[in-house]
């Protein structure tokens, strides 16, 4: 190629140039186009017009209209919108999205600061300084770049898994497709929260209105259902805007804070909150949190209280996580919305563990900008007053349709009844009877005993299980949701509709549907509502889900006590589903079984789960349902970590004094090394660091002939001597 004049090239009409010249042209385009976004965006301060920025798209599209396959995946065109998708794609985030811990009191956030000096041992005069920032009430997403480019945008789904929402994010103007500034690290995954300003957000609800069209409740559904729109032409035309707050995957990281990094993040393109400060101490916090609470009804965006972080990277990395969310960090959060209703009616829901849930239907109330018209009334000891330690609650009120009630909101939690206005209770309003036969199948309904508490279980529950229709129509529902078989076009109404017509009675008819409507064995198109197309899709949402990751699938199955945590623990630990089932059929045949001790074993398992699979899997017809399933579906191993760890899989107790770190930082490693981290020594044990002052659990390990060794050299096996 010869010596190139650029800006003879910018200049020459469309329909002369090379196809080489074109690709030149549309990278440069895409480049300029990009930057002008972000002065217009982020910066508020466009440097071209708009009629000049009109034009270089206008350019930008010709030229991809004369070579449309060099349309390049970064093209500018695509924020108005690729074709629409038929389904999202799911992807595994390679740092999972894990959520944060609540505070709703000034005490709780001092407690938070104890636990994360106590965890680093630092002395309470040392200063931790830590970011406070606005807590954004959208949804999360994930943006991961390459080499600067914009590659993949995913929603955080259940954490793990999200859904892969490129198409759509590039149409959103606040997100760059390319970075620029300095240090771009090769794998750079931005998070941050996808949200619609509240004034964008009544105007469109003012246009669905004209058009007929449902209005959102709130921002935050609104920012949701136009991310995840199948069309991403629809999601172009909506306001949707991005805030940073944290990063995935990162190959290095040039900042050694929050804070800097956030100042890398403006330089790179990245939207950044201007309400984000730093702060040294807990006063200094809670002050921020108060400003920002009078500011709140100022802000255009929802916000639902405040997130205080350790600014130190060295610090949040030792401090790492617990259970699903990270020691570093604290949601400090608002107090909730409240509202004042009247309680119209009381309905049992039937679960599907048959648990009876009464819902109180309330006259609809606008709390906070939301609709509110169903709270939870958890059971009939609340309905009745009395708590769950037995004793009166709400100063012994009961609460009877009729009533006058105070309702709360706290974010996405279920509304909740927080008083009764009894001057207001209409004479002739009566005690609820809470019914002591199931709603759906007349079977007994009862409060089984618990051996723990030497109380009765505070909910009732029907005693027909299988038999009752609701708990069978509640546990499909529960294999399909989103945590779970995550079947799309499967939904709660489907499920009913299926049901009623005897086209599913358990899961793994789910998986023969298709079959059976060919072979004319059903007539799902005979249903209302279901059209050829709507079928079809179905089907491939249903074939899509054939293979499935170990911890959705134990999900699925709805053991008691056996939710996504769990699940995943389980799925970490026995890694097949063949070493599962083997584990399984143990401790169905006995819960003392070795199996049974292993799970006890698992650090944030117990015997309370231990009790669950054992009933779980000691029925007959649950195996049934397995193998049925089994026959249909494939279930993936769960993933070995790619570097493989010296500690994956193994299981490790520590016992005696620790010198270099406390035994929860010690603990928290081995996790997330791929190891487990137990309490006790057994056979199972592969290795015990034992330090000064070790007893019984050291003697027990040398009986066993278990590896034993000192903190020092464990530092070494897991490469922190330094
Ligand atoms: S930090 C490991 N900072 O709140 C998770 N999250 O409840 C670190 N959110 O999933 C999250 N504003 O969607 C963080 N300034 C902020 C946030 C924020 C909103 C959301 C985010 C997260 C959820 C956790």
């Amino acid at each position: 190629m010869g010596v190139l004049d650029y800006d003879a090239l910018r200049r020459k009409p469309v329909e002369e140039l090379t196809r080489e010249e074109a690709a030149i042209e549309l990278e440069r385009l895409a480049k300029e186009i990009a930057e002008h976004d972000y002065h217009y965006y982020v910066e508020n301060a466009p440097v071209i017009t708009d009629a000049e920025y009109d034009a270089l798209r206008r350019r930008n599209e010709a030229i991809e209209a004369r070579f449309p396959d060099l349309i390049r995946p970064d093209s500018p065109s695509r924020r108005v919108g690729a074709p629409p998708a038929e389904g999202f794609r799911k992807v595994r985030h390679a740092v999972p999205m894990l959520s944060l811990k609540d505070a709703f009191s000034d005490e709780e956030v001092y407690e938070w600061d104890r636990r994360v000096r106590r965890f680093l041992g630092l002395s309470e005069d040392e200063v931790i300084r830590c970011t406070a920032e606005p807590k954004f009430d959208g949804l999360s997403c994930s943006l991961r770049y390459e080499h600067g480019a914009l590659v993949l945008a995913a929603t955080r789904g259940n954490g793990y898994e999200g859904e892969d929402v490129t198409a759509n994010a590039r149409t959103i103007r606040d997100i760059p497709q390319r970075l620029h500034g300095p240090d771009i690290p090769e794998v750079l995954e931005i998070r941050g929260e996808v949200y619609m300003p509240i004034s964008s957000f009544m105007k469109l609800n003012e246009e669905q209105q004209k058009k007929g069209q449902k209005p959102f409740a709130n921002p935050r559904n609104a920012a949701a259902g136009s991310l995840r729109q199948l069309d991403p032409k629809v999601t172009a035309e909506r306001n949707l805007r991005f805030y940073c707050w944290g990063f995935g995957e990162v190959s290095s990281m040039p900042a050694k804070t929050q804070a800097e990094f956030y100042d890398y993040c403006r330089r790179w393109g990245v939207p950044v909150s201007d309400l984000i400060e730093l702060h040294d101490s807990i006063p200094a916090l809670l002050d921020y949190h108060a400003r920002m609470l009078e500011r709140r009804p100022d802000l255009d965006f929802d916000i639902d209280g405040v997130v205080y972080k350790v600014n130190r990277f060295d610090w949040q990395e030792r401090l790492g996580f617990v259970q699903r969310a990270p020691r570093w960090a604290i949601a400090h959060k608002f107090p909730a919305h409240r509202g004042i209703t009247v309680l119209e009616d009381i309905q049992i829901h039937v679960g599907r563990t048959g648990a009876l849930t009464p819902v109180g239907i309330l006259e609809p109330v606008n709390i906070g900008g939301v609709i509110v018209s169903r709270v939870s009334l958890h059971n009939e000891d609340y309905i009745k007053g009395i708590g769950a330690d037995g004793r009166p609650i709400r100063g012994g009120k009961d609460i009877r349709i009729g009533d006058t009630v105070v309702v709360e909101r706290a974010g996405d939690v279920i509304p909740q009844i927080v008083d009764v206005i009894l001057e207001k209770r209409p004479p002739d309003a009566k005690p609820y009877q809470f019914p002591t036969r199931c709603p759906v199948c007349g079977s007994k309904a009862v409060r089984e005993f618990n051996p723990r508490t030497g109380r009765l279980d505070a909910v009732r529950r029907c005693t027909g299980g299988l038999y009752c229709p609701a708990q069978v129509v509640e546990r499909l529902k529960h294999f399909v949701s989103k945590r779970a078989f995550d079947i799309e076009g499967l939904g709660e109404k489907a499920i009913e509709q299926f049901f009623d017509h005897k086209f599913i009675r358990t899961p793994a008819d789910i998986f023969t549907l298709e079959e059976r409507e060919k072979k004319g064995e059903i007539c799902i198109h005979c249903l209302e509502g279901w059209g050829e197309k709507k079928i079809e899709n179905l089907f491939r949402a249903i074939n899509a889900r054939r293979r499935i990751a170990l911890d959705r699938f134990i999900y699925a199955l709805g053991i008691r006590h056996v939710g996504e945590v769990t699940s995943r623990l389980l799925a970490r630990h026995y890694r097949t589903i063949e070493a599962f089932l083997a584990a399984m059929r143990e401790i169905a045949r006995d819960r003392e079984s070795e199996a049974a001790q292993e799970i006890d074993s698992i650090d944030g398992l117990g015997p309370v789960v231990v009790e669950a699979l054992h009933n779980f899997f000691n029925e007959e017809h649950n195996w049934q349902v397995i193998n049925q399933l089994l026959e249909e579906v494939t279930v993936e191993p769960e993933e070995v970590p790619a570097e493989q760890s010296p500690l994956a899989g193994k299981t490790v107790v520590f016992t005696g004094r620790l010198e270099h770190m406390t035994r929860d930082e010690a603990k928290d490693l081995v996790e997330r090394l791929g190891g487990h981290a137990a309490n006790s020594v057994s056979r199972k044990t592969d290795l015990v660091v034992a330090g000064p002052g070790a007893g019984s659990k050291l003697k027990k390990a040398q009986e066993l002939g278990i590896r034993i060794i000192s903190e020092e050299e464990f530092l070494k096996l897991v490469g922190l001597d330094s």
